[in-house]
């Protein structure tokens, strides 16, 4: 603890006085929206633990970004303490809040021992003694500082910790921590999950900004500074002038919480925009095209931060059109930028979607390292390269990017997806923070005494000026930002790192639901649980031993879909056959990938004894039978692990159920949904890929399981009347490969006859909900209707697959011998309100 003997200070503000700036506490339904920042009161005991913090605020200078921190400690302090707190100007007999940048408190606080330097962006927050008691000061490096300061010591009330003998000081790990969104301008979203986009409609920026400013105080909040609002795969126009104004409003909004607006743009666009037939990069007019439009951007929007650029990717158009490298295509903007201070960031993210599958030495793993090592030192000072933290996209596992130990010469940033494409889409839940933190503690031994990926992206090792962080966040309209409460733990968590990478998982979890639901011990415990052993589920049911996540990723990345990635140019394979599986990536034998790391890396993951179990896949190619270091065959474990899985996600439910009544109704209720639903999602995962490698390996699962299903009745073998029998594609996703399939414009009907023992069952109706209509579900036992729903869920499918396979499970039903179990099905057309099966076990 520091503290300063009274007096000394400035006698120059005597008078208090109280401005407007004060709110009330009001009771209200917890809808999400607040996220961790719903400054709940504190209760009583708590209260008193804060008795003596002043209640007054004071500024030193005047700016939004000031402004903006001083009605946060206002807000929240009011919020939290149930108290009037005020923003005063000057300082009175009371004990007060003080806040400022460095030299100012400096100058106010003359004799206090307070920090002579703070980094940029930096804060310190301190208890200070003086004749009216203690103060307590947020001093900031910069403006953004104090902004920074501000929510921290809010943070750090909200989470109940003492603020009495404050002395902290924090420096973000770099200057990079951007935001992108993946929104197009007719307001959808390019891999969002929670509606439509909150920054777009109808081809230009929508006319209310509440949401935008209030994400950007949530982003604020976590220390983000950049925000990048439209789309990767850009649309040319937001660099026109008519759209510039558009965007200066959203710089507007998003300003006074610190943050820089960002776009991303089309290298094509002097051609598609710029009436030149062009867009060579090396074109002096193509040049000149750029620095006009930088130019007007920065005229509207002077404190612009920068373009991201996706070149020569997934169809985009690149330099490679005239032959020219991604340097010259990101050197040509970025001298557009220099004069303003604006950044380029270039997406690594460049690869062959075409590339020949059956040449067992392709490998789009290599594409980035392959692509960029070879332009090191290339680049101008202003360009970073922004790449994704694997060399594959997003899987549930893959190794750290060898492309971040290759990079000298050139700034990097790490790119961090938050929306969860690969990972549940926000219907599962999954906490990512322990996947980043792998990647990120990673030491890619590019040179003596330790280079983990995080020191690298932070430009620490190579000594680079810009580096950092940069997440794909894409948040929609949804009340709750991101579709699932839980999700938001991974945009916290994605700030926290990106502001300290050296913060464990556990930590950011324990303050984020602290500050998102309450402190109760059970609650602390029970979520943070969940949210640790989320990743490790899913990885369970999804993707085995580094293969990658084994959706359909031709095309919504959603449910189980194991072959679509074979035999196509898009290079996400896993190479699965009748005798094994995995990518051979070594020197030796393979793609030559290994070989992209540094020496020692390369050495272990070359070798299979040395390659981590839950990377094998990814590196080597094995038979089905060979042994893990836990001593389970590769087939064993696969079947294990998808069972594991399920188990892990079916306990999510039970364990979150014993939260009811500790956390507010509404947010339990609405997780709730959510979980149950993931549970029985994952038995769709768990059972398609069980059976696929059954089939494909022809080897049986040693409990058996696989192929064994309890109390299922295929829908097939139900007495149809209106239904058809249709086969699924891919036919692992139905089971028994076959569903069946009711026409529309009237109702079909499946019998089974129950012949049984009498008892309690629950019964689980398999059916697929496909987004092309609605079906709606009746199941009757006799004459008894025991459910009736409605299936119009969107999961992005209009066929009955992996996706779109959902289950319905009415509990406790008794059942005796003979009784007629009816399912009702009425589809509206092309809807094919088709039904898998049912399943009737023993009442959990
Ligand atoms: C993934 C994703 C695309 C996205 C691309 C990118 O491939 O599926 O939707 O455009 O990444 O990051 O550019």
């Amino acid at each position: 603890m520091r503290t300063s003997r009274p007096g000394g200070f400035a006698t120059s503000w005597l008078l208090v006085a109280l401005l407007s700036v004060s709110h009330v506490t009001t009771a209200s339904a917890e809808t999400g929206y607040d996220a961790w920042l719903r400054y709940a009161p504190l209760d009583p005991a708590a209260r008193d633990r804060y008795a003596s913090l002043p209640r007054q605020i004071v500024l030193l200078g005047e700016s939004p970004v000031l402004r903006t921190a001083r009605d946060e400690v206002v807000r929240g302090l009011t919020s939290m303490l149930g108290a009037p707190v005020t923003a005063a100007v000057t300082r009175g007999r009371d004990p007060v809040v003080l806040l400022g940048v460095l030299p100012r408190v400096r100058d106010v606080l003359k004799d206090a021992a307070i920090p002579t330097q703070i980094g940029a962006d930096g804060f310190w927050l301190g208890t200070l003694a003086t004749r009216q008691g203690a103060i307590v000061v947020v001093a900031g490096g910069s403006e953004r500082g104090v902004l920074y300061g501000a929510f921290a010591l809010l943070r750090r009330i909200g989470a109940h910790e003492d603020v009495t003998r404050l002395n902290v000081r924090e420096e973000p790990s770099a200057p990079i921590r951007w935001i992108n969104h993946w929104d197009n301008l007719d307001g959808t979203i390019e891999r969002g999950y929670a509606g439509r986009s909150i920054f777009f409609e109808g081809g230009r920026v929508v006319d209310d900004l509440t949401r935008v400013r209030d994400y950007a105080r949530l982003l604020a909040s976590i220390g983000i500074n950049a925000l990048t609002i439209n789309n990767v795969n850009a649309n040319p126009q937001v660099l026109t002038d008519a759209f510039v104004p558009q965007l200066a409003r959203v710089a507007d909004i998003i300003r006074p919480w610190g943050i820089a607006l960002s776009i991303s743009i089309d290298f094509s666009s002097p051609r598609r925009i710029g009436g030149l037939d062009i867009f060579d990069p090396l074109d002096s007019r193509v040049a000149a095209f750029w620095q006009d439009r930088v130019d007007a951007i920065y005229r509207a929007v002077p404190d612009f931060a920068g373009f991201v650029l996706k070149a020569d990717s997934e169809g985009r158009l690149g330099p490679s059109a005239y032959g020219r490298t991604h340097a010259d295509a990101a050197n040509v903007i970025a001298r557009a930028l220099a004069p303003h201070r604006g950044v380029i960031f270039y997406r690594g993210f460049v690869y062959d979607h075409l590339m020949d599958w059956r040449n067992p030495k392709n490998d789009r793993a290599r594409a980035a390292s392959d692509n960029f090592r070879p332009l090191d030192g290339l680049f101008e000072p202003n360009v970073v390269l922004q790449i994704k933290h694997g060399p594959i996209d997003f899987q549930v596992r893959e190794p750290a990017s060898p492309l971040f130990g290759a990079l000298q010469k050139t700034n990097q940033a790490i790119e961090l997806q938050i929306t969860q494409e690969y990972l549940g889409q926000q219907r599962h839940v999954c906490f990512i923070a322990p996947m980043w933190k792998e990647v990120l503690d990673f030491d890619m031994q590019a040179r003596d005494g330790g280079t983990p990926v995080k020191q690298l992206v932070t430009g620490r090792v190579f000594v680079r000026s810009l580096g950092g962080f940069v997440g794909v966040s894409n948040v929609g309209r949804e009340t709750n930002w991101l579709g699932h409460d839980l999700a938001m733990a991974n945009l916290y968590a994605f700030g926290r790192l990106a502001w300290n990478p050296d913060t464990t998982s556990r930590q950011i979890a324990e303050e984020w639901t602290k500050l998102t639901f309450n402190d109760r011990p059970q609650v602390v415990e029970t979520i943070v649980g969940i949210l640790l052993d989320s990743w490790p589920a899913y990885e369970r049911y999804t993707g085995p031993l580094g293969a990658g996540t084994l959706t359909d990723i031709i095309g919504v990345h959603y449910g189980p879909g194991i072959e679509s990635s074979e035999r196509n140019g898009w290079g996400q394979w896993h190479r699965a056959n009748g005798t094994g599986i995995g990518m051979d990536r070594t020197t030796a034998t393979g793609t030559g990938f290994v070989a992209q790391y540094s020496t020692p890396v390369a050495t272990s993951y070359e070798n299979l004894a040395t390659t981590p179990d839950e990377l094998l896949l990814f590196f080597h190619h094995v038979p089905y039978s060979h042994r893990l270091r836990s001593g389970k065959t590769v087939i064993q474990h696969i079947y294990d692990t998808h069972y594991q899985g399920a188990e892990d996600a079916a306990g999510f439910v039970t364990r979150w159920r014993t939260l009811a009544g500790s956390i507010d109704a509404e947010r339990h209720a609405s997780v709730l949904a959510r979980l149950e639903y993931q549970a029985s999602h994952a038995i769709v995962w768990r059972d398609a890929i069980t059976a696929w490698f059954r089939w494909v390996s022809g080897i049986p699962d040693t409990a058996g399981r696989v192929g064994n299903y309890p109390g299922r009745i295929e829908a097939e073998s139900m007495s149809l009347d209106r239904f058809s029998n249709g086969a699924v594609i891919p036919w692992e996703t139905a089971s028994a490969g076959l569903a069946a399939l009711c026409s529309a414009g009237g109702t079909c009907t499946a019998r089974h006859r129950y012949q049984g023992a009498a008892g309690t069952y629950d019964i689980a109706v398999q059916y697929f909900d496909e987004s092309d209509g609605t079906a709606t579900f009746t199941i009757a036992v006799g004459d008894r209707q025991i459910d009736r729903w409605v299936a119009d869920a969107q999961f992005g499918s209009g066929a009955p697959n992996g996706h779109t396979s959902t289950r319905r499970t009415i509990r406790a039903v008794r059942l005796s011998p003979g009784d007629e179990i009816r399912i009702e099905v009425n589809a509206t057309a092309p809807d094919s309100g088709a039904l898998d099966y049912i399943e009737i076990t023993p009442a959990r």
